[in-house]
């Protein structure tokens, strides 16, 4: 025989789950909706030579850091931090003694690049990158604090910080889609005089 309780407790179970189909959810015992996951449509590639020029010093230079109420001194790829070996730093892993490559000299083949220390840095930075969208890419806000905390501390003041610039052009000027991260094709766009060893990084 059905308690008195649960006979009280019928109308309102009934009211909830015609409130919740009105206001367009599904029943909540229902499944949840689909989420949307459309597929890569590119494989789109972030320039080498533009990180181990540009984006790379980035990580070694001595910064001024705001963390827990005190100014400090550090690398991003200081010990403690991003170093590859024994940072605290999660996913971002920097390899501090990386060392440049001649990206014109045709010894240098990917193969060749792909196995140095510079592309381990080039791989890290990057997947802390959505391309094309430095506002949704880690490797902008974790520094800058921007809606996200960082262990590191507040990096850089704001989005106007040289640093930031040059990893906002870096972010919003990948390579031509179909060209992998060495394509040269863009070199005029991302280097003064379009030369990825001595040039000066564009910025805009
Ligand atoms: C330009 C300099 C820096 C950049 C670009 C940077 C960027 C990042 C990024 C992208 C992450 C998330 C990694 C993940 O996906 O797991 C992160 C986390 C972290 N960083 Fe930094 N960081 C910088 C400087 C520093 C410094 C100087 C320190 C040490 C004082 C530091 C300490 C940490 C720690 C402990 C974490 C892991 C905790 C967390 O996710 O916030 N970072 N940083």
């Amino acid at each position: 025989m059905i308690s008195l309780v649960r006979l009280a407790a019928l109308p309102a179970l009934s009211a909830l789950l015609l409130t919740l189909a009105s206001c367009g959810g599904s029943s909540p015992l229902g499944n949840p909706s689909t989420v949307s996951n459309p597929t890569q449509t590119s494989n789109q590639s972030l320039s080498f030579a533009y990180f181990q020029r540009c984006i790379n010093p980035i990580f070694l230079a001595q910064l001024q850091i705001q963390l827990n109420g005190t100014t400090v001194t550090n690398t991003c790829s200081g010990a403690g931090c991003h170093a590859y070996a024994t940072g605290a730093g999660g996913a971002l892993r920097i390899v501090p003694t990386a060392q440049v490559i001649d990206v014109t000299n045709p010894a240098n083949t990917p193969t060749v690049i792909q196995a140095s220390d510079m592309y381990k840095n080039f791989l890290s930075a990057q997947a802390e990158v959505v391309i094309g969208s430095p506002t949704l890419s880690l490797l902008e806000n974790k520094p800058l604090n921007r809606g996200v905390l960082h262990g590191g501390g507040l990096v850089f003041a704001s989005d106007t910080d040289p640093h930031i610039v040059l990893m906002n052009f870096w972010i919003t000027n990948p390579e031509p889609s179909g060209q992998d991260e060495f394509s040269s094709a863009n070199y005029a766009t991302l280097f003064s005089n379009g030369d990825p060893v001595n040039g000066t990084c564009n910025t805009q």
